[in-house]
């Protein structure tokens, strides 16, 4: 008798042992989800304002046909694009990113071939493309065009 009412005391206390860590885990999980929640995440707007700016120095590169410049802004492109595909999946209209594709890879063809004409080409494709997609996705008001004036004045465009 002795024996089984220390039996049960001891399965008691292990059990309750259990039953706090797990409250204990669940508390940390609940307090890391909240972080979570609250972690900055850029923008699908914010990922587009760098775009806009290295769709204009790419247009100033490839005019200098500064090769290995157009080269990075299309570096630059491609990773605010992976960013809207990893950060802004909440947006539907990053289901429609994949009609950029066919202007990307012209683009990347005329700078592997250092081809002004083809790159001229490819970026007015390139520029058509942004506004299609802002028509498809309700942004037609956001109207992109080739530029007219480099957009920074202390950024050389020319090779060096
Ligand atoms: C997947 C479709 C899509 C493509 C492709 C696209 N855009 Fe956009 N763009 C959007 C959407 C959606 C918005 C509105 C974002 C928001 O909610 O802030 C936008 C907004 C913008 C804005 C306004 C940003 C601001 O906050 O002022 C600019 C500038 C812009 N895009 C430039 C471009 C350029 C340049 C290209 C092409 C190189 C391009 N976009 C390609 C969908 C697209």
């Amino acid at each position: 008798m002795k024996w089984t009412i220390l039996f049960v005391l001891f399965v008691i206390v292990i059990s309750c042992g259990q039953q706090n860590n797990t409250q204990h885990l669940q508390t940390q999980i609940d307090s890391l989800q909240n972080k979570l929640d609250k972690t900055y995440k850029p923008g699908f707007g914010e990922f587009m304002s760098s775009i806009q700016v290295h769709h204009e120095k790419l247009w100033f590169a490839g005019q200098a046909q500064n090769w290995k410049l157009a080269d990075f802004e299309m570096g630059e492109i491609k990773e605010a694009l992976d960013g809207i595909r990893e950060y802004n999946t909440d947006r539907p209209e990053a289901a429609s990113l994949p009609m950029i594709d066919p202007a990307i890879d012209s683009l990347n063809s005329a700078i592997a071939q250092k081809n002004p004409q083809l790159f001229k080409s490819s970026f007015v494709l390139l520029t058509n493309t942004c506004n299609n997609c802002h028509h498809a996705t309700k942004h037609e008001f956001n109207v992109i065009k080739i530029p007219d004036t480099p957009p920074f004045s202390n950024q050389v465009f020319k090779m060096q």
